[in-house]
């Protein structure tokens, strides 16, 4: 029997699915070690990989079959567009992908002006106002505390997640627009999906009764 491998993102999505998977009886000792500095697991027994990777390299190791099994959020399978099969929502990790920004910023929305966005989701940013408000924007790519940027000018809004609105709250912005809903998802290698379709859709069917 060949091996499975799992990719996690990295995070408290793993640390979750990894409670889940323990209950289905798949236990990945050594990942629980916070020392350990390896950064593949096996279970010899179970014919399982497991490994944890950067939430947006998640969906590339999928894509390739680095990977068979892949859990991230929907926030990253959207903003990546990989190739792969989105077959289960794991009903955590709920937040909303939004347009936020100050009072002041509401009425930019509504005339079609050119503003500039920025985003760590560029990709969903611009799908959002282009292809759905069909208004023109410059969408400017950050990598984290996007809240700062309509603070400091950088932009007039920003799209990013709002778990808890703490966040916009202690920084004086405001959800402005709600674009989709998100939580953390299992995503399947195509070819995986048919070579391995047995194993796949058991280990789907367990996680499905546990949850
Ligand atoms: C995320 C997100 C928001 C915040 C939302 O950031 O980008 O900034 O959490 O959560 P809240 O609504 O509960 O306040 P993260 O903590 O991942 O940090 P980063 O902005 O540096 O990426």
């Amino acid at each position: 029997m060949r091996y499975l491998t799992f990719a996690l993102a990295k995070g408290r999505l793993a640390k979750k699915t990894l409670t889940y998977l323990e209950k289905m009886g798949i236990e990945m000792e050594e990942m629980k070690d916070p020392d350990t500095r390896k950064l593949i697991f096996v279970n010899e027994d179970l014919r399982i990989k497991m490994f944890l990777s950067k939430a947006s390299d998640v969906p590339t190791y999928v894509e390739y079959g680095a990977a068979d099994i892949g859990v991230v959020g929907k926030d990253t399978i959207l903003e990546e567009g990989r190739k792969l099969y989105e077959v289960m929502d794991l009903g955590f990790g709920k937040c909303t992908m939004c347009v936020c920004g100050p009072e002041s910023a509401r009425e930019l929305l509504q005339h079609q002006q050119l503003i500039r966005v920025a985003s760590k989701y560029p990709n969903i940013a611009k799908d959002y106002f282009n292809n759905i408000k069909h208004q023109t924007v410059e969408v400017i790519k950050l990598h984290g505390s996007v809240e700062l940027a309509p603070i400091v000018g950088l932009a007039e809004v920003i799209v990013d997640i709002v778990e808890t609105g703490t966040t916009l709250k202690e920084n004086g912005l405001m959800v402005l627009e709600e674009i989709c809903p998100l939580s953390a998802r299992v995503v399947v290698n195509q070819v995986s999906m048919k070579m391995e379709n047995e194993r796949i859709t058991g280990i789907l069917n367990a996680l499905k009764k546990v949850m």
